[in-house]
């Protein structure tokens, strides 16, 4: 195992009706004012947001409301909700919704007590010094905003999707009730489950070869975990073990647990994806599925031991006559996995026709216009980003 650090400081409140106590948690924050940011209007039609605004009244907490936020969400409403924090004086920031709303809420925080265009901080221009306080109440089991150190904005201009991570944007709590998560459409319940597994398996994939017995069950246990309990929610959406587990296992694959002793993992997968995220405004784990099974052909052969592990442990896989096999037969199945649930495994299953312009486009800005590679199993330069491209969208 390797010298690590762990830091997961969210206060987490877990269960059926676990919204009430929003009120106390903010009121415990001694803020003086909180901005409730919300999306599109799940949380209003649920009448979630009704539940929000009572609970602060009945702590006296003071409260002003910006909805609007969208998947993949934008710059323009960062800076909108940065403007009108600063004009009304809000010190809190209440994020009611999935990633996108709490990433969005973290993008204001960083506006908020970092000086110039918050954007550059994104752009890697600049490093952060703080950010205003963000809780959450989470309303969809995904990205795991609510307890990772990652914020994912993207700005119109130039269509850029683009991630920024420091400990001071962790939540300071997280309201987790899975009965809240009831009302999701079944391609964004399998859409969440399937980034959920992506952030163990990007950290499972690593480059070094060190024995890491404890984190690999974990991963795999978590994994196996999530697979039987989207399988059920997508049978019956209303399955409250079934929600329960997705929504933990949300948070536990993006806190950092399932990488302690790591490499910190490859995440290829996800620099691959957040390139169709930006310009094709795809769910995020759907973007993810179409690309996995094309990196991990890819990349299988650096090390087909750990994806025979993967293979074996994971997918349930016979072992075959050597690794390679054995290892092919666990992306195989990965992939009938991903079908099983809805997801798609390869670009064009998303309505997206890419032109040979299309990948070498989508290579040129992942690869940061030809000055990084990305991922660790198998660092991939333009010319392999490339490759995936074409290889997930034959
Ligand atoms: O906007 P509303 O109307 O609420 O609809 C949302 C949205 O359309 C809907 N939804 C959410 N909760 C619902 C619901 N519909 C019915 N009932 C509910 N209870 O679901 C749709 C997707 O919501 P979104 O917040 O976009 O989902 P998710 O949590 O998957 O977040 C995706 C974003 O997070 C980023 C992704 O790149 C993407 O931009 N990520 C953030 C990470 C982080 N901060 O650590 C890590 C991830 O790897 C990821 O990159
Ligand atoms: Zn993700």
């Amino acid at each position: 195992m390797l010298d690590f650090e762990y830091h997961a400081p969210t206060h987490v409140v877990f269960g059926k009706n676990a919204v009430e106590k929003v009120g106390t948690l903010v009121k415990e924050q001694g803020c003086k004012k909180v901005l409730i940011h919300y999306g599109g209007g799940s949380a209003k039609r649920s009448g979630l947001l009704d539940r929000v605004a009572q609970s602060l009244e009945a702590a006296g907490v003071a409260y002003i409301q910006l909805g609007g936020v969208v998947p993949n969400p934008r710059l323009g409403l960062v800076k909108e909700g940065i403007a009108l924090c600063r004009k009304e004086g809000v010190d809190f920031i209440l994020a009611v919704g999935g990633g996108s709303v709490i990433d969005s809420s973290k993008a204001i925080g960083y506006g908020l007590t970092n000086e110039g265009d918050v954007w550059d901080y994104y752009a890697k221009k600049k490093v952060p010094t703080a950010c205003a306080p963000v809780g959450a109440v989470l309303t969809i089991a995904a990205a795991g905003s609510e307890m990772s150190n990652s914020s994912v904005i993207t700005n119109e201009d130039g269509w850029l999707k683009r991630g920024l991570s420091s400990e001071y944007s962790r939540c300071k709590f997280a309201i987790m009730d899975p009965t809240l998560t009831y009302t999701l459409p079944a391609y964004q319940t399998a859409s969440g489950a399937a980034d959920i597994m992506m952030h163990t398996m990007e950290r499972y994939f690593t480059a070094v070869d060190v024995p890491m017995n404890l984190t690999d069950n974990l991963a795999e246990g978590l994994l196996r975990s999530v697979m039987k309990d989207v399988t059920a929610a997508l049978r019956n959406p209303e399955d409250y073990e079934a929600r329960a587990g997705l929504m933990w296992a949300s948070s536990l694959s993006h806190n950092g647990l399932t990488g302690c002793g790591t490499d910190g993992g490859d995440w290829a997968s996800h620099q691959l994806e957040h390139e169709l995220g930006g310009k094709y405004d795809v769910a995020h784990g759907a973007g993810l599925c179409a690309v996995w099974s094309s990196w991990a052909r890819t990349v299988m052969p650096a090390n087909p031991a750990r994806f025979a592990k993967f293979a074996v442990n994971v997918m349930g896989v016979e072992p075959g006559a050597d690794d390679m096999e054995t290892a092919n037969r666990g992306i195989d199945a990965m992939e009938a996995f991903f079908q099983s649930i809805g997801m798609p495994t390869r670009i064009n299953q998303m309505g997206i026709t890419l032109s040979e312009e299309d990948m070498r486009e989508l290579a040129h800005k992942c690869s940061f216009m030809n000055t990084r590679k990305i991922g660790k199993f198998v660092p991939l330069d333009r010319e392999a980003i490339y490759e995936v491209y074409k290889l997930a969208s034959k």
